[in-house]
């Protein structure tokens, strides 16, 4: 059997970790690490995802100020709240939950949060940082999966990743950290020809195309690692709802090791977004003080 990577096991060590780092936070400055949460309207996935945000700040010794606003607000109105966040000295994260209502643009939002509280690393500034191998702030998903994927290979030199997948929040930078680690990475998507042939060659795959057991038993070589980042939910007779990930697992008996859903990628995404924010505070109360 495929070894199982647990996320849940291995974001609860992330999460002590980051529960010690900001006690000592708190200890140093006077005042717990502070992550601003923005959610704009009602969308019921993003309350869930919210939720658990702060209810692991809340359990890691980290403030979450929250800040829920109507889906009728104005996006001036979002950018002036955000020029607020940038300059309050006692915030040091800043996440708006995406998706936004329609007729809220993400990109000038995105691109209005200070780089340096960016704790979701979605800011250009830092999404050049990790083109260039420079020092920002990583997207949450994409740092989780490679810790998952240090947990079982040991050197990822001149091995070969195929990522499924080309969103922003995902593929495009969990490709970018694996070419850092001198991988050679293939990145695909759903309008890749030939995607099973391409998926039969890695040594490791990041699946985050959110498509629904897209990836299937044959299309991973024997002992390959597999990352599922997918979370779909498929309805079913009688009305209860599962949840799949975008890899059918119970095909790949014969991988190295593979990332359960759930229980596998997911805890890790909040995990890190903890810890990206203890970064975030240790730099920016760092610079306050210059
Ligand atoms: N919506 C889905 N994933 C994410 C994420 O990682 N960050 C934010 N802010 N919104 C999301």
């Amino acid at each position: 059997m495929a070894r199982i990577i647990s996320g849940t096991q291995i974001a609860a060590e992330l999460g002590m970790q980051v529960a010690q780092d900001a006690a000592r936070f708190h200890a140093e400055r006077g005042r717990a690490p502070a992550l601003a949460v923005v959610l704009v309207g009602d969308n019921p996935a993003s309350e869930i995802y919210v939720r658990r945000k702060i209810a692991q700040c809340r359990k890691s010794g980290i403030t979450s100020l929250e800040h829920r606003l109507p889906a009728s607000l104005s996006q001036a109105d979002l950018l002036a709240l955000i020029t607020r966040l940038n300059g309050d000295p006692a915030v040091d994260g800043i996440l708006v939950q995406l998706p936004l209502p329609a007729h809220i643009a993400p990109v000038p939002v995105l691109g209005a949060i200070a780089p340096g509280k960016d704790v979701d690393g979605f800011h250009p500034v830092n999404v050049g940082r990790l083109s260039t191998g420079g020092e920002g702030l990583v997207p949450c998903t994409p740092l989780g999966c490679m810790m998952l994927i240090d947990t079982v290979v040991d050197d990822l030199r001149g091995k070969h990743a195929v990522v499924i997948g080309k969103s922003n929040i995902v593929g495009k930078p969990v490709a970018m950290l694996l070419l850092e680690r001198e991988c050679t990475v293939t990145v695909t998507h759903i309008a890749t020809q030939g995607l099973p042939d391409i998926a039969r060659r890695a040594d490791i795959i990041v699946a985050a195309a959110g498509a629904p057991l897209l990836v299937r038993g044959d299309w991973v070589k024997p002992g390959a690692v597999v990352i599922d980042v997918g979370i779909n939910r498929i309805e079913q007779p009688g009305g209860k709802a599962r949840i799949v990930g975008d890899c059918a697992m119970d095909e790949m008996p014969h991988a190295g090791a593979v990332t359960p859903v759930p229980g596998g990628v997911g805890p890790m995404t909040i995990a890190c977004l903890l810890a990206n924010t203890i970064k975030a505070a240790i730099r920016h109360t760092r610079s306050a003080a210059a």
